[in-house]
């Protein structure tokens, strides 16, 4: 049915209480990049919000039936998986309740690579966030508006640092920079999200023989920092040119964020 028509019952416990979580896919010539990563994601996280849906088989079939019968492309893929609704509000899980499985496929239109080839401007913003952000919840207001803030200020993303002045990620990228020749990114502690494109570049820059950490970087690393760039499903690789109006490195995308964007290229066209 058509997106703008799909209704959710107001008892909803993915509309009352962010009970509810998910996942977004790019599909690239008609097909799931990263699928199986993705679902397993999704298991992980339904697991730890302890949301007893168990038919991502099922799923995974319904999506592929509907990218086929409506020729997607380029398109991307958007699943949330809420506990459900009961028959009135309350905190604690219902007993009987069924899990509520939304998804829709769209078509993508990638108006980012210019913004590939120049690169972007990015702010810092405080992490605002939970402590379990390694479970990928629809809970996103901190997300939210951390990503406003960046836009008013004219910047594409925010960097979301802790009080220590350590950089985890993005409000809705993760992040990787090069420090001393060492391509660095934050572990994947509860204190992110295990990007399945992070993961992909790790991989990527290990084939590549590019010396790679997984530490986080600071604030006070930005000055001697000489590529930064975003990671994320929709973003593929984007390099980061100033941070809060700083110059990194030399202003434009450099070497190792090229090879990486490259070696992604090259993946993506011959899958
Ligand atoms: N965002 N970090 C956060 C906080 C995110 O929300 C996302 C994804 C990422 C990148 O993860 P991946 O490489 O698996 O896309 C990192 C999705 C796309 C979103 O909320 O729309």
């Amino acid at each position: 049915m058509p997106l703008v028509e799909v209704r959710v019952p107001a008892l909803d416990r993915g509309f009352l209480f962010g009970d509810s979580v998910y996942e977004v896919i790019r599909v690239y010539r008609g097909r799931p990049f990263l699928f199986e990563e993705h679902l397993a994601r999704l298991r992980r996280s339904l697991e730890a919000i302890r949301l007893p849906y168990t038919d991502l088989e099922g799923l995974r079939q319904r999506v592929l039936q509907v990218i086929g019968e409506y020729q997607f492309r380029e398109a991307i893929i958007y699943i949330q998986i809420t506990r459900g609704a009961d028959y009135t509000r309350h905190h604690v899980f219902p007993q009987r309740i069924e899990p509520l499985e939304f998804f829709y496929v769209e078509e993508f239109h990638d108006d980012l690579e210019p913004m590939r080839q120049q690169g972007v401007r990015v702010i810092t913003h405080p992490d605002l966030r939970w402590k379990r952000c390694d479970i990928k919840s629809t809970n996103l207001l901190p997300n939210v508006l951390a990503a406003q803030a960046a836009r008013e200020a004219g910047a594409y993303e925010a960097l979301l640092y802790l009080p220590d002045g350590t950089l985890l990620e993005g409000s809705r990228t993760s992040c990787f920079g090069v420090l001393a020749g060492k391509l660095l990114t934050a572990p994947t502690t509860p204190s992110i999200l295990p990007g399945i494109t992070r993961a992909l570049v790790l991989r990527l820059a290990r084939e590549q023989g590019i010396a790679v950490e997984e530490r986080v970087l600071r604030l006070a690393d930005l000055p001697q920092v000489a590529e930064l760039f975003l990671t994320g499903t929709t973003s593929e690789i984007l390099p980061i040119v100033q941070v809060d109006g700083q110059i990194i490195g030399e202003g434009k995308p450099g070497p190792i964020t090229r090879r990486l964007q490259e070696a992604y290229r090259r993946l993506v066209q011959s899958l």
